[in-house]
């Protein structure tokens, strides 16, 4: 990796050995609106998921159960027969189901490799954009605590495809009525078809994932079917930042949709 830099002393880029420039950056578009809008983004998300995952109510209307509560492993749960739920957790547990699994996708997103870069300009400017040097005086990069232990981001992949398959089971059950008879589709059942599909593109698109399926192998001839799945994967990996924020979007709505069935905003349209 690269040397741990810093924008005063020695190295860095106010260092003896770069150019004597003395404005702070020479981009003169609005280089800005990348970092802002993407905290905003951000921001809106960490609000809006933080209230739902406390609510502790209206997150199942049947056959639907919101994703930010499934699968469900306390006994206070309102999913009961609706979903993959296992308590594991008994009534002594009081607070919110959503606050015991919702680590693991938040922990994915947050150890992400572009959530890193996101955040990192968006909220720390750190660096705020390209070619424009950060604030801080000294850059440790990802080699200290705290930040070092963004390396766990892998083992946070293997807890995402699990958290993927019990969506992926949560959407199949989508395609029951009220009574859990099958045969179902509402605008619901479409709402999960579509956040499944983002939520596994967007896990088979991780960095770790690239690096699992093709990486540390000499000879790619030698492994046809790994290089076929990394070729799969690195396709995807390149949009991986668009799915990064498609899948979040589509997750908030589809938490957003059994919100609003819920309280009783309106009736579930059905196609049949
Ligand atoms: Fe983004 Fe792994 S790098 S999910």
């Amino acid at each position: 990796g690269t040397e741990p830099t810093s924008t005063t002393g020695t190295s860095g880029v106010h260092g003896p050995t770069r150019a004597a420039i003395p404005a702070r950056h020479l981009r003169t578009e609005r280089w800005w609106l990348y970092p802002a809008s993407t905290a905003a983004g951000l921001l809106a998300f960490v609000v809006y998921s933080t209230w739902r995952a406390f609510a502790n109510a209206d997150y199942y209307h049947a056959p639907y159960v919101s994703p930010f509560y499934s699968p469900c492993l306390a006994e206070n749960c309102e999913t009961m027969r609706a979903g993959p739920n296992w308590e594991l957790f008994g009534g002594w547990w009081g607070l919110s189901p959503a606050l015991l699994i919702l680590i693991f996708p938040l922990g994915f997103r947050l150890t992400c490799y572009y959530y890193r870069k996101a955040y990192y300009r968006g909220f720390w400017a750190s660096p705020p954009a390209c070619a424009v040097a950060e604030p801080h005086k000294s850059y440790s990069g990802e080699t200290r605590f705290p930040l070092i232990l963004q390396n766990i981001h892998r083992y946070f992949f293997y807890a995402a495809l699990l958290v993927a398959g019990v969506l992926t089971y949560d959407t199949v059950l989508a395609f029951r009525d009220e009574s859990y008879a099958w045969g179902h589709m509402g605008l619901g059942s479409l709402i999960f078809l579509v956040n499944i599909a983002l939520i596994w593109a967007y896990t088979l698109s991780c960095h770790s994932c690239r690096h699992i399926v093709g990486g540390r192998l000499k000879h790619f001839s030698k492994h046809p079917v790994r290089y076929r799945m990394w070729g799969w994967v690195s396709r995807l990996n390149a949009r991986h930042a668009v799915l990064a924020w498609a899948s979040l979007i589509s997750v908030a709505a589809a938490d957003f949709y059994v919100y609003l069935l819920s309280v009783g905003a309106f009736d579930d349209p059905r196609f049949f």
